[in-house]
């Protein structure tokens, strides 16, 4: 069938209705809960991506299955609190991003500093999930008694995550260049520190 001319026109105006739909809205809302072991996967998947992808992380080579369960069991063992945003409005959407503490440093006069980790799958970043992840995490640390959380992230390609700490109230304390070399490139750190102050409950605690 001939069509006149006018069907080919590029610049012709679709009707409303011949338009092309625009992508789905990504879900507005997202629900912040502890991590279960079942969360791990997704947690996996997301930390890998970064792992294989970008310099924000210098671990080089994708975490197993075994490996990411162990960390989660050792932050279960000690009480690192570990939270992941899914979507939705309720406990069992799907896991969007997670955010973490862990020992800065093994040695026991350390006990009371923890440093931090936060990760989104890259479609969830951008839209208030890390700040509202990290507020939470930093309410969850001070809650569990820790006094100090330390950020070490990478000099480049890690803006937004020196934005999100600064935003939080984490202030720079120092740099350490070249000590990191990944994807062919020299990388440094950058570090940033947030005091807390005791809970309320836990003021009245024999802890410092
Ligand atoms: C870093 C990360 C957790 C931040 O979470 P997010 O949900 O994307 O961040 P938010 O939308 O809450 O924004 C936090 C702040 O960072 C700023 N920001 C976000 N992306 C930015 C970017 N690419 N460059 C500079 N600033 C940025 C925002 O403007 C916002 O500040 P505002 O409150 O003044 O607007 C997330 O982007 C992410 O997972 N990135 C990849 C992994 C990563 O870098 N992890 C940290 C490793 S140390």
């Amino acid at each position: 069938m001939v069509l006149p001319d006018q069907e080919y026109d590029p610049k012709r105006a679709l009707r409303a209705a011949q338009r092309r739909r625009p992508d789905p809205p990504a879900p507005a809302g997202f629900t912040i809960r502890d991590a279960v072991a079942g969360d791990m996967p997704h947690c996996r998947a997301i930390y890998n991506h970064y792992v294989e992808n970008s310099t924000v992380t210098f671990d080089e080579a994708p975490l197993s299955h075994a490996r990411m369960r162990a960390k989660f069991h050792k932050a279960q063992e000690h009480g690192w609190p570990w939270l992941v945003a899914v979507s939705g409005p309720t406990d069992d959407g799907e896991v969007l991003g997670y955010a973490a503490v862990s020992s800065y440093r093994d040695r026991s006069a350390y006990r009371y500093t923890v440093e931090d980790a936060i990760y989104l799958g890259p479609a969830a970043t951008g839209r208030g999930i890390g700040s509202a992840l990290l507020r939470e995490l930093i309410g969850r640390a001070r809650e569990a008694g820790f006094r100090e959380i330390v950020a070490v992230i990478a000099d480049q390609g890690a803006e937004a995550s020196i934005a999100l700490h600064e935003r939080q109230g984490f202030k720079e304390i120092g740099r350490m260049g070249r000590v990191g070399f990944k994807f062919d490139r020299w990388l440094g750190t950058v570090f940033l520190q947030l005091s807390l102050r005791p809970s309320r409950a836990r003021r009245a605690d024999t802890r410092p």
